[in-house]
């Protein structure tokens, strides 16, 4: 399995993280062992990765009881589950005799309502709850050996989950998201297509690459053209407050939102909404800017925009008044992250009829493919040990607030 790949870079032994952190230039990229170390990783897991809500899947990607897929997260892996028509489960994928992965494939479908292990049978219910395990000698109460079970809230079709014991308080997000998702009408969604990058990386890179467009203009031609984000923002005001006119003409109304990182809520998860211009001439992320697809939600027309959310650290959202995209980013260790790219459109349209996967797809997946490519180059740069973290640009304030956000999480705070 590619996270039990092993790292280029051995773990840095004399790593004083307290120290580290105090040492850190605020308004500078980490320092190397943040992004090369694999005990600094295992704290990222446990201080913010596992302590956080993160997005599983979309709803309509379970559709069936009995439908599952499996999600991984670091060395952790989870079974999301449709446990009865309007109920989801997120459960364990361990199995509590000795432990062996009870679904091993990403996705499919249990076979009587049941979850069988491969190793030795023992057989769960959908709820998780251990109904056979043979040859078991009494005592042994059964109830005492269900799959574990970690807490799930779907919001506009969207899956969330958290290891957290004591999760955070997800109130804020889910205002958030129904002013943003649902607004778009991602509960009558579909997955229409999805991709997983497997990128050589530390997650951070691929996190702070996604938060900034610093990068959009030399790395992403295609973007650029499309999206007014990429251009710094004295360039864009006009343009963005031309956005707002149309959207308020349509009556489209979707408020921002700015409770992430370091200004979330104590207690509460982060979230942030933002929208953001196309270009003139632009009504969605297509090779010739026209729709791809039919509208959704409550858009009775294109406004020219496009909002993005994003809730915890690792789950990123972009809608289109026609489709949306998804960005799972999935640390898998050290220097190894996945990104999966899901595309959303109407739950009622039709492939090939309504929208075609290539053209739907293409921004995306070009975007993507060159994001994959720089970060990755980025990595390599870091691993010298002539690194030295430079100064964040004025176009890359989330970047640096992701930074200082993540430090905080790791030093305990
Ligand atoms: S490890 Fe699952 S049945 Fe033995
Ligand atoms: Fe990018």
């Amino acid at each position: 399995m590619a996270g039990d790949r092993t790292e280029s870079v051995p773990p840095d032994q004399s790593a004083d993280l307290a120290r580290r952190i105090a040492r850190h230039r605020p308004g500078h990229a980490l320092d190397r062992a943040f992004y090369t170390d694999a005990g600094i990783f295992e704290r990222d897991l446990d201080r913010m990765l596992l302590k956080h809500w993160f997005l599983a899947a979309h709803a309509s990607s379970v559709p069936r009881t009995g439908d599952f897929r499996v999600v991984d997260l670091g060395a952790e892996s989870i079974i999301i589950v449709r446990s009865a028509p309007a109920e989801i489960r997120a459960l364990l994928n361990v199995c509590r005799h000795r432990g062996s992965r009870v679904c091993t494939t990403a996705s499919g479908r249990a076979t009587a309502g049941r979850l069988t292990c491969p190793y030795h049978a023992w057989t769960y219910g959908l709820d998780g709850r251990l109904l056979v395990a043979r040859e078991m000698p009494e005592p042994f109460d059964r109830s005492d050996f269900g799959l574990r079970s970690l807490p799930v809230r779907v919001v506009e079709g969207l899956i969330f989950t958290t290891f957290a014991r004591e999760p955070l308080d997800f109130a804020s997000a889910e205002a958030a998201l129904t002013g943003s998702a649902g607004v778009h009408g991602w509960a009558k969604a579909k997955v229409a297509h999805s991709e997983t990058y497997s990128i050589n990386a530390n997650w951070k890179l691929a996190i702070e690459n996604y938060m900034e467009c610093y990068h959009c203009q030399p790395a992403h031609p295609e973007f650029s053209k499309r999206h007014v984000y990429a251009r710094p923002a004295a360039q864009s005001e006009a343009i963005e407050r031309e956005g707002r006119r149309r959207a308020d003409a349509l009556g489209i109304v979707i408020a921002d939102v700015d409770e992430y990182g370091e200004s979330s809520r104590p207690g509460g998860e982060s979230v942030s909404v933002f929208r953001s211009a196309l270009n003139e001439g632009v009504d969605s992320a297509t090779r010739d800017g026209r729709r791809i697809a039919r509208l959704m939600g409550a858009f009775g027309g294109h406004d020219g925009n496009s909002t993005y959310f994003d809730i915890g650290p690792i789950s990123d959202f972009l809608a289109y008044a026609d489709h949306g995209v998804i960005y799972r980013f999935i640390p898998r260790s050290v220097l190894h992250t996945e990104m999966e790219v899901i595309w959303l459109v109407h739950e009622d349209a039709v492939e090939g009829t309504d929208y075609d996967v290539a053209q739907l797809t293409w921004l995306w997946k070009t975007t993507s493919i060159e994001d994959k490519r720089i970060v990755e180059h980025n990595q390599a740069g870091i691993n010298s040990r002539f690194f030295e973290p430079g100064p964040y640009s004025s176009q890359e304030p989330y970047a640096r607030r992701f930074v200082d956000w993540y430090l905080r999480e790791l030093a305990g705070n």
